[in-house]
């Protein structure tokens, strides 16, 4: 029997008051996720937490029943929606009735073998193994230990220094926080282990000077890095590691040869290149790992998120031969573990995931709907509150600006229109996506992999409405 709006409101406002009472929300204001109690009705402070309780091919539901298209495919990690549920729940099944658990602790299971095989098979390049983890954080932190245990094995344990970019996000776990160059998240958790430098990204809206054109801010880039490994000592840097699209700063993507010049540095000082993936891999930016598209091959990439299409957590890191050569040395023992990573189930999944990108043409989908997408996200530049659109793949963001000289908001206007309006009125179009200022004030969108045109035009129909609205609020002439 169908539940009464009664019921409905009654477990709705239940939920409510057990998530406030006991659940802590990541990386939120505990004291601002619950509607306020002397909120006006109809503003952002009376909206109540948003709690989804069902998803249905693109679509999620809220304990209200209001549906929502995810244009952010659940914080990029549904690539598939959430029409599978059927075909991942019979594999898992299986999986479960055959062997539940094991490590990959010295042992091994016919999953996590056959999904190794399996991933080595679609990267590019040499990158012929795969150390499995439970997320993206563990991904990175596992990727810094096997460059160390790579640099011991060869005779080179004084490379214990890292290369990142500002304002990237890699992960919060103590150790890849040290990757990570977001300001303000390292304040107050002591001393970050790994010696990292952060360099400038790629943002060429806001770091292109007018004298220069693509090659010139592509040059300076990379010399600015060439300066970073200088100042470091060539001989002491491990790793370098970016993002094939930057996402905090909103899909920062590199100049032409931008990879190219990352690799030649890496392999002039013998440094690892790295590519962290985890929301650029599978199927983001239409190909598997990110970063085929720039025509390099990196030695390591660290994967999370749309491995599993996020049916279940799973993590991995792809290893390049010369480094797996190295973890193979007679002398070495790889000092890194994780006892779920690999986990059966996990790998069941991810091979599921696999067999229906490749049975339903999920990466195909994406490649022939980007410029679909990019021509309507592009649309949006008619709006004065829209500074830059820029993206790839289908993962989009659009810079938020004051005036036609691309002023930035200050930080009360940002509060206000990131943190108050554009959720409030995203919500009410009934669409997820993301306000972030990380860097600057941008909203971005990565619908699921399986969107249509159709679909793709309602997401940004739906963006075109609140921002028209948000500039209104900002006092934008239109
Ligand atoms: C590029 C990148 N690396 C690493 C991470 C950390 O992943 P997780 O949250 O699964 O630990 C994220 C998370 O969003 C990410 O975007």
């Amino acid at each position: 029997m169908p539940a009464t709006d009664n019921q409905r409101d009654r477990a709705h406002d239940d939920l409510q008051r057990a998530a406030r009472e006991h659940l802590l929300l990541h990386f939120a204001k505990q004291s601002a996720a619950y509607a306020q109690p002397d909120a006006a009705p109809g503003t952002a402070a009376a909206d109540d937490l948003l709690i989804l309780a069902r998803g249905e091919g693109p679509y999620v539901f809220d304990t209200t029943g209001k549906r929502y298209i995810d244009a952010l495919s659940s914080l990029f990690c549904s690539q598939l929606g959430y029409g599978y549920g059927e075909e991942f729940a019979a594999a898992i099944g299986r999986q479960l009735r055959e062997l539940p658990f094991n490590t990959n602790w010295n042992t091994a299971h016919p999953a996590a073998i056959r999904l190794a095989e399996a991933l080595a098979a679609r990267a590019p390049g040499d990158l012929n193994h795969v150390f499995f983890t439970n997320g993206g954080s563990e991904s990175v932190e596992a990727m810094w230990k096997m460059a160390c245990e790579y640099f011991r094995a060869i005779g080179q344990p004084e490379r214990t220094k890292a290369i990142a970019r500002k304002n990237a996000y890699h992960g919060v776990t103590l150790g890849a926080l040290s990757f990570t160059g977001v300001a303000g998240f390292k304040d107050g958790f002591g001393t970050p282990p790994i010696d990292v430098t952060h360099v400038s990204n790629t943002n060429a809206f806001r770091d292109r000077r007018e004298d220069e054109d693509e090659a010139a801010y592509c040059a300076r880039l990379l010399d600015e890095i060439r300066d970073a490994v200088a100042a470091a000592g060539p001989d002491e840097v491990a790793v370098l590691i970016a993002e094939p699209v930057q996402n905090a700063g909103g899909c920062l993507v590199p100049p032409a040869g931008y990879w190219a010049g990352l690799r030649a540095i890496c392999d002039e000082h013998g440094i690892l290149l790295v590519s962290d993936s985890v929301i650029c891999g599978f199927g983001r930016l239409g190909n598997w790992l990110g970063i085929e598209q720039e025509g390099v091959v990196p030695d390591m990439v660290t994967t999370a998120k749309g491995l599993t299409s996020a049916y279940v957590p799973g993590g991995a890191v792809f290893v390049g031969d010369s480094v797996a050569e190295g973890l193979f040395d007679p002398a070495t023992v790889l000092r890194h573990g994780i006892t779920f990573g690999g986990h059966p189930v996990m790998a069941a999944v991810a091979l599921k995931n696999i067999e229906i990108f490749e049975r339903d043409g999920v990466l195909e989908n994406v490649r022939a709907r980007e410029p679909h997408l990019r021509a309507g996200m592009e649309s949006l530049r008619d709006l004065p509150i829209v500074g830059d659109v820029r993206g790839r793949g289908f993962f989009w963001a659009v810079e938020l600006v004051k005036d036609a000289d691309a002023t930035r908001f200050d930080r009360a206007e940002r509060d206000d229109l990131l943190r108050g309006f554009l959720p409030h009125a995203l919500r009410g179009a009934g669409i997820i996506a993301r306000a972030d200022d990380r860097g600057d004030s941008v909203l971005q969108i990565a619908p699921p992999l399986i969107a249509d045109p159709a679909l793709l035009d309602e997401i940004v129909a739906g963006l075109r409405s609140v921002l028209v609205a948000a500039g209104e609020r900002m006092g934008l002439a239109r």
